[in-house]
């Protein structure tokens, strides 16, 4: 390692050199798809205001290969340009299963070159369907599938002759699976194959097998329902995607010499099932250990039992490789306390409502059950409570084998828990159990934190509601019989999310299942993967379309995304176009509105329900106004005026639909009033005069009323529009409603509603009264970028160039956010030291930043502990409103007195 850091964090010794080499968002992926890759890094430089003039890549078959230039695959050559993120991949085909290896170099402002990177590489998975040779296979003995079926057992022998290079296992299944090779688990994902929209494309999986596989072998894999052909969405619907489970398996083995082997899923394979007599993701598994087959993936196993596979019709067109990020178990919790209810039952709580399992260790006789349940929270007297799982069984049962400790964690399911009840044992101990959490493997990316504690929570909850819910698509919930990729959810949340964890993989891959889903007439449905029969169109969730492939541009320059969903966001736009007719108002139609807003169902009190086509046409406005800067941005010049023009026709109509002569809105509620400001929907005479009605909404409730399209909106407006007192007085408020109740309670999680729990301990309406729903939390957004002042740019989007604005309220003394962009990390945290503001802040490599100060600030500004004229690099000037201070890459402390 070239640097070294001295305890103050400097750098020792003076270089430059991009690091974090990334193909599609992942270090060193393998087995993808994409045959235009893009590649990303990052610049670790000692050299403050550093900026790259110009980046070189090279591309070669092998490692070695990268020395010697003449057999390159691509040189770019030296190119001019800024450009670190995303830089597109132009040389020769890509082949399929062919690894690829590269490294960059990067000039800097002076034109002084860096010293290559270390070689990273990113490997090809299949690129045609005619690559599978294998055949779907699958048991012939399936039952009558209405109910959860045993998970089916796959396995085959083979034998190699010569010394072995390499070996790949490109593997999927209808249902969901787990592969082995000679007895050893193949990788460590779960929920393989992820899911897709299936009828549309099933992905596969690419594993690096070489160090399994040897002379004698065995390949095996058991396969369960999964979202497949288990039961998902409501009403005990089952089978949605097809009624067969089924497994398609490929293995290449290339050996030293050259020549290579296939061992592929075909009419050779023989099956069986096991222990595993029912896994469905809403109920549970039960397993029955008694009935485990040992040995049953390893050479010599007597396999007389089972019976050979049926081969199975299905086609192998949309087989993709998986853009986002594998699901896997990634942190264990500990019990933090043993307990009987008052009705005796015996308990665990994880301290954490938390979503996947519990793996425990248990000792008794052969056919000794236990039975595990899983509840996220108490009743009223502090018993065991399940009734908001629904019809979700949300159960393990484990049948020991007996003979010695057994060790059990389900699979094919998961559950959102705090509490598990253990049946079936006298007594548990707190070190038999652990938990595991486990959710799509986002690298983390954001932390906030500040000087009130309960604000701490907050963002402790939004972030593991976060994780509860990226489960391989954006859930509403974890735990019920639901479970869906909620639109309207996933877009008021998007923005929070991308903050906490790098999406980016994530939200690409669920927007092409968006638009694969999406009705020809542009309709998009209510939950992606759609298994509602296309059930769809409604305002603020169907706009999810346009808004999360804007916050992907926004977070991380994308522009790819765009590029691939801009038909799909015109389809929507023009369907709400044909919905709303020649007045341009959308009125009519079925929406969720606002969706659990305040008292929306109190009959003493109706002013917190907003009209729902008053939301309509409020997202009319917004997403086709988004449209034309997106068609801007890709170079399509003829849509972006059009679409301009459309959203400003819609502006007009709902003027004079929705607005009085005085700034009134029809709907005189905070969801209504943060509408119209938030997306530009009055004139500029009528602003101010909104948003007093808006601050006296506030002040009159003394809290806010707003459900799930209205609440990520209204801080932000309020802030906006010079009420940031009250903004900070809905964040501090601790009494229903609000974000901190919940956390007064004792949450771990964002809840699905504001008084899911109530001061009494009663609980809100079973049918829907979820304890892990992050929507509420869109509340993080404000968080880090107004609080703690870390805002981006959107004309330099990817925060190229970042825009650092704190704002000190709601008596906090300090407040930070780090971020962790694809240029590399961003602080900025300030902090009131009796009568001195300190600020410092952390721009990354290749970026600039503008920070925002108070115009009184300039007067006794400090940069590094010398005054503003003073300090290098640094720009600083008084605007008419603000102190504006330009900085390149590098730490400052910026501090001013306050007055
Ligand atoms: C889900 C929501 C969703 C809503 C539609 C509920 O069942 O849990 O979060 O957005 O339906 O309004």
């Amino acid at each position: 390692m070239f640097l070294a850091m001295t305890s103050s964090g400097n750098l020792l010794f003076a270089k430059t050199i991009p690091v974090q080499l990334k193909c599609e968002y992942h270090l060193n992926p393998i087995g993808i798809d994409v045959t235009s890759p893009r590649l990303s890094w990052q610049i670790v430089t000692d050299r403050s205001g550093y900026l790259q003039s110009a980046f070189e890549i090279k591309v070669s078959s092998s490692e070695a290969g990268l020395k010697n230039t003449k057999n390159l695959i691509w040189s770019s050559g030296k190119v001019a340009s800024d450009q670190s993120v995303n830089v597109e991949y132009t040389g020769a085909g890509l082949q399929p299963m062919q690894r690829y290896f590269w490294q960059v170099r990067v000039w800097d402002n002076d034109g002084k070159p860096s010293d290559w990177s270390a070689p990273a590489f990113w490997e090809m998975g299949m690129l045609q369907p005619s690559q599978w040779s294998a055949s779907w296979i699958t048991s012939p003995s399936e039952k009558d599938n209405a109910a959860a079926q045993p998970a089916h057992f796959f396995r085959k022998e083979f034998a190699t002759a010569k010394p072995i290079q390499s070996a790949r296992l490109y593997i999927t299944s209808l249902g969901l699976y787990e592969a082995y090779i000679n007895g050893k688990r193949v990788g460590d994902e779960l929920f393989t194959p992820g899911w897709t929209s299936y009828k549309k494309r099933v992905q596969y999986q690419t594993y690096d097998v070489t160090s399994l596989v040897g002379a004698s072998n065995t390949i095996g894999a058991i396969v369960g329902d999964g979202w497949y052909r288990g039961f998902i969405g409501f009403s005990g619907q089952r089978s949605y995607y097809g009624t067969k489970s089924a497994l398609l398996a490929q293995l290449r083995i290339v050996y030293t010499d050259g020549t290579e082997s296939v061992v592929a899923s075909g009419s050779d394979w023989k099956t069986a099932t096991g222990p595993i007599l029912e896994s469905d993701i809403y109920n549970g598994e039960i397993y029955d250990a008694r009935l485990e087959m040992g040995d049953w993936c390893k050479p010599g196993f007597d396999d007389a039992k089972w019976v050979s596979v049926a081969t199975y019709q299905y086609p192998k067109e949309n087989i993709v490789a998986p853009q986002g990020d594998p699901v896997k178990a990634i942190e264990e919790i500990k019990p933090v306390k043993v307990f009987r209810t008052p009705k005796n039952e015996l308990v665990l709580d994880m301290g954490q409502n938390l979503v996947g399992w519990v793996k425990i260790k248990l000792s008794g006789k052969a056919g000794d059950k236990v039975t595990l349940k899983y509840a996220e929270v108490l009743d009223k007297a502090g018993n065991f409570y399940i009734d908001n799982l629904r019809a979700a069984k949300a159960t393990d049962i484990y049948t020991l084998k007996g003979g010695g400790e057994e060790v059990y964690q389900p699979r094919f399911t998961f559950h959102g828990f705090r509490y598990v009840m253990v049946e079936g044992v006298e007594q548990i101990a707190a070190e038999q159990v652990i938990g595991v959490v486990i959710h799509s493997e986002m690298a983390p990316t954001g932390t906030f934190s500040c000087s009130n504690e309960l604000i701490n929570q907050l963002q402790h909850n939004i972030q593991w509601g976060q994780k509860g819910n990226f489960l391989d698509v954006p859930t509403d919930c974890p735990q019920r019989d639901e479970r869906l990729g909620w639109t309207g959810d996933a877009q008021v949340f998007s923005m929070t999310a991308a903050f906490n964890f790098d999406v980016a993989a994530f939200y690409t891959k669920w927007m092409k299942d968006l638009s694969l889903d999406q009705a020809a007439n542009g309709s998009v449905p209510y939950v992606i993967p759609d298994v509602l029969n296309g059930a769809g169109a409604s305002t603020a969730w169907a706009d999810v379309a346009v808004i999360v492939p804007w916050t992907v541009y926004r977070v991380y320059g994308d522009k790819r995304i765009l590029e691939q969903q801009y038909a799909s966001m015109k389809l929507w736009i023009e369907y709400m176009r044909q919905r709303a007719g020649d007045d341009l108002i959308w009125s009519g139609d079925f929406h969720f509105g606002d969706w659990l807003a305040f008292a929306s169902n109190r009959s003493d009190y109706t002013g917190a329900t907003t009209e729902k086509d008053l939301i309509a046409t409020a997202y009319f406005r917004y997403s086709s106004m988004l449209v034309s800067k997106i068609a801007g941005i890709i170079g399509n010049e003829q849509d972006a005026k059009s679409y301009a023009a459309l959203s400003d026709k819609v502006k007009e109509a709902f003027i004079k639909e929705f607005v009085t002569a005085s700034g009134r809105l029809v709907s005189h509620t905070q969801t209504a009033y943060s509408l119209a400001l938030a997306f530009d929907l009055l004139p500029e005479s009528l602003k101010e005069a909104a948003a007093g009605f808006l601050a006296n909404d506030v002040k009159s409730f003394g809290h806010l009323t707003t459900g799930f399209v209205g609440t990520p909106l209204l801080c932000k407006t309020l802030a906006e529009t010079g009420h940031a007192d009250l903004a900070f007085m809905l964040l501090n408020r601790k009494e229903y409603p609000s974000w901190l109740y919940p956390v007064t309670q004792g949450a771990t999680t964002i809840w699905e509603r504001w008084d899911g729990q109530k001061p009494d301990g009663s609980f809100q309406d079973v049918g829907m009264n979820s304890f892990n729903h992050y929507a509420y939390g869109a509340i993080g957004e404000w968080l880090y970028h107004y609080v703690a002042g870390l805002d981006l740019d959107v004309q330099k989007p990817g925060y190229k160039h970042i825009i650092f604005h704190p704002h000190p309220g709601g008596n906090l003394t300090h407040a930070s956010a780090e971020f962790k962009s694809l240029y590399g990390l961003i602080t900025s945290s300030w902090k009131i030291d009796q009568s001195q503001f300190n600020y410092e802040v952390t721009v990354p490599a290749n970026t600039t930043a503008s920070v925002i100060l108070p115009i009184a600030a300039f007067e006794s500004l400090m940069v590094n502990g010398l005054p503003v004229s003073g300090a290098k690099n640094v720009k600083a000037f008084r605007d008419t409103e603000n102190t504006k201070v330009e900085i390149g890459s590098g730490k400052y402390l910026l501090s001013y007195q306050l007055k």
